[in-house]
């Protein structure tokens, strides 16, 4: 976004900053007819910007994070709370929600014409660079929504969208307890996947309920403080991987 100011190396550079180099080089050209200027100017962005990278003073894209919540409810609390992550992560991530509550149960016998939205959300999965997994705890485990959706991923055997791909997951519940065992099932799933789930920070966020005002917007300031952490955390897990 225009304005945008980025740090990388103790060197501060803006967006304007760099529109400001470009429209500085085009009065040279001012003779120029415009499609010659139009052109320059491009040449003239694009020089910047690869010197810029050479010199490591650029704004990265963001990484892009597919979210998979495993509650259907409109007033969901993990919604909210994947709705709060997605605000916390800008810039370095981008959280986009894939919806997966309108997948048929997986059934093998499917496969072989298997049904559009299978397909549409492995397509969307086998484009991000990463996955974050919001889940509130049903019995103690997986709410089956998610449980069908990372099985649907993980199909046809051997072409898993999900293998390698970093990862985090985070749990909410209103009890104490904050989905601690649905987090330890999904994790039990991603580990035979060869999904590379962030360790630690662990996030189990109990007492849910009491974290969001009317409009579903975060208002608890420790919570808010934890939350950036983990997704720097997570911000970090995802660039490592990706650089190997
Ligand atoms: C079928 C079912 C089972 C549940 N089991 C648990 C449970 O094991 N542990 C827990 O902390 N909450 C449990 N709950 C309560 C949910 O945590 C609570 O409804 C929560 O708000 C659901 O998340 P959501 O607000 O994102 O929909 C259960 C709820 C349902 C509907």
């Amino acid at each position: 976004m225009a304005g945008d100011l980025v740090e990388r190396g103790g060197v501060r550079v803006t967006q304007i900053e760099t529109t400001r180099r470009v429209k500085a080089l085009v009065p040279f050209h001012q003779h120029a007819p415009h499609v010659v200027s139009m052109r320059f100017r491009r040449y003239a962005m694009l020089t910047i910007a690869f010197h810029s990278m050479a010199r490591g003073n650029f704004m990265p894209a963001p990484y892009k994070v597919a979210v998979l919540v495993g509650s259907l409810r409109k007033k969901s609390f993990n919604r909210m709370l994947a709705n709060a992550l997605s605000e916390l992560a800008r810039p370095e991530l981008s959280l986009d929600i894939v919806e997966i509550g309108a997948l048929p149960f997986y059934n093998d016998d499917l496969e072989a014409d298997a049904p559009a939205p299978w397909l549409a959300v492995r397509e969307r999965l086998a484009a991000a660079d990463a996955v974050l997994f919001v889940t509130p705890e049903y019995n103690r485990s997986v709410p089956a929504v998610l449980k069908n959706a990372v099985d649907v991923l993980s199909r046809p055997f051997g072409s898993s969208v999900l293998r390698g791909k970093p990862a985090a997951v985070v749990s909410a519940s209103p009890g104490a307890m904050g989905g601690f065992g649905a987090s330890h099932h999904l994790r039990q799933s991603l580990v035979c996947l060869g999904v590379n789930v962030m360790a630690s920070p662990e996030a189990y966020v109990g007492n849910v309920t009491a974290l969001f005002d009317d409009n579903g917007a975060l208002n608890h300031a420790a919570t808010t403080e934890f939350l950036k952490r983990f997704v720097g955390a997570f911000h970090a897990w995802i660039a490592r991987l990706s650089k190997s």
